[in-house]
């Protein structure tokens, strides 16, 4: 089964904790996009749902086919977020953010009653951190919060490079709310809590993508059939 086969399984399998009238969370990413779609079929069936989408990117695809959308402001409590994730631990810790959209992803996801996480298998892991952690950060003050970030992760004994995204000083990739990415590439973090109070310390720091205690289940395929994690 091809990867994308994977992602198109695990998103089936979410729909199955889709109710009608709830109001979801609607993730980033190639696999939340495969849920998008089948999604969008069930509405067309006559699904009533109303969704928050986290990006920009998704807000679009959920347009053009015909899924209803809500914002934060007319909508602040969600029943349930499912979205994908670029890591997850046997802990249900998550690395968010390979796809730009971790801020509105965690917002989103916290707003929610639930989060489920979609996924194909490979993005199981024992540790989280071989995934490049995504950190949004605020494009005033760059190089002082980089810095500042290089000595919290020191700190930690997390060493490793901390790359702008985009790697053009002058063109970098920019999120949905005009933030920059620096992608923190720390390798193993063995205390994910300890980095996320550091990290969250950084004045210049809006974001960052580790995911901890938010989702409650992992559905996630391979080529044996769909798994489901339960946090602990
Ligand atoms: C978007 O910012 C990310 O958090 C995505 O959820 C994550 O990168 C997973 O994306 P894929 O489903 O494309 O792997």
């Amino acid at each position: 089964m091809s990867q994308q086969a994977m992602k198109i399984e695990a998103a089936r399998a979410a729909l199955d904790f889709v109710e009608n009238r709830m109001r979801l969370g609607i993730g980033t990413g190639s696999t939340a996009e495969e849920f998008v779609k089948l999604l969008a079929e069930r509405v067309e069936d006559g699904l009533d749902i109303i969704g928050v989408p986290t990006s920009e990117r998704t807000a679009k695809l959920c347009l053009q086919l015909g899924v209803p959308l809500s914002t934060l402001e007319e909508t602040p409590a969600l029943d349930l977020t499912i979205d994908g994730a670029d890591e997850v631990d046997g802990n249900l810790g998550l690395i968010k953010g390979g796809g730009g959209a971790l801020l509105r992803e965690k917002i989103v996801a916290f707003a929610s009653q639930r989060m489920i996480v979609i996924a194909d298998a490979s993005k199981v892991v024992q540790a989280l951190g071989k995934f490049p952690l995504p950190i949004e950060v605020n494009p005033f003050g760059l190089a002082a919060t980089r810095h500042a970030i290089d000595n919290a992760a020191q700190s930690l004994q997390l060493t490793g490079s901390i790359a702008l995204r985009g790697g053009n000083e002058n063109d970098p990739f920019e999120t949905d709310g005009g933030h920059y990415i620096l992608d923190a590439s720390f390798g193993h973090i063995s205390d994910p809590d300890a980095l996320s109070r550091a990290l969250h310390e950084i004045p210049g720091v809006v974001e960052h993508g580790l995911f901890l205690g938010m989702a409650e289940k992992a559905i996630i395929a391979s080529e044996a059939g769909i798994r489901t994690m339960q946090r602990s």
